[in-house]
Formats: structure tokens, sequence, C-alpha cells
């Protein structure tokens, strides 16, 4: 799959609406996140604080969440837009490795540039994956 500028831009740009809608009272740091199934459909997330710290969720998570619950659990591409280009945590890392170590990883900054273009397998060496129960 070879993803054109314009898509990944089209990704990130979403992502970075999904930021606005995070809820972090606690961090105050927005994280969004949009992926594109194989099918072509998207979803978005969008980090979300609670008061007890570690009932938060991650922004990517949340997209994944959201697609694997509408049935759709194959993924091409993952855009993911903080402040600053950070990184996915190593949570929401083993989570998309459960989907695919070829998934792309987009990693953007609040203005929408892209910092970094890497896959689930680079993200997530030697990943503990569904075939490892087969
Ligand atoms: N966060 C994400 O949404 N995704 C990540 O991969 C890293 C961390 C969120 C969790 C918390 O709301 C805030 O960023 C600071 O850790």
């Amino acid at each position: 799959m070879k993803l054109t500028n314009e898509e990944k831009q089209a990704l990130i740009d979403l992502a970075n609406e999904a930021r606005r809608r995070a809820y972090v009272p606690y961090s105050k740091y927005p994280v969004g996140a949009a992926l594109r199934t194989k099918t072509g459909r998207m979803y978005t997330g969008a980090n979300i604080e609670n008061a007890a710290y570690p009932q938060t969720m991650c922004a990517e998570r949340v997209a994944i969440f959201k697609a694997v619950s509408e049935g759709e659990t194959e993924f091409e591409v993952i855009a993911v837009v903080t402040n600053n280009g950070g990184s996915p945590c190593g949570g929401c890392r083993q989570v998309m490795a459960e989907f695919g170590l070829d998934t792309v990883v987009l990693i953007a900054d609040g203005n929408g540039t892209l910092q970094k273009e890497l896959t689930v397998a680079v993200l997530l060496p030697e990943a503990f994956t569904p075939d490892h129960l087969l």
C-alpha cells in the first residue's frame, strides 16, 4: 500500500481535528488519532482523562476500539497528533500490534506537520502477537 502525501495529510488533519475534542483537564496534553481501515473507513479518537488517573484512555486506543466495535479489524494507517510530535505509548503499540504489524503509523505535531512515518513492527519490535497463542 502506497499512501500519497494528500492521503497522509488528510488523516493528520482529521486526527488534529479530533484532538480538539480531547478531554484533558489534568495533563492538558491533547492527543488526536485517525485511522483508516483496509475497507477505507475512517475512525477518530481523542484522549479521555479521568479524575481516577489510571482510567484515562489514549487517543489511539479510542480510535482502534471504535473501529473494532464496528466490526473493522484490518487497518492501513493510523495518524497520531500531539503538540510536540509525541510517540504512541507502549500500551497503544501493543494494541496496534494485535491488529497487524504492517499498519503504518504517522506521527505529527500540532501544526499538522508529519514528523515520523513508521510501521507498528518498527515501533514494537519482537511483539507478542495473536500468533503466539495459536
Ligand atoms: N496519551 C495518548 O493519548 N496517547 C499516547 O500514546 C500517549 C499518551 C495521553 C494520555 C494522557 O491523557 C496524556 O496523553 C498524557 O499522558
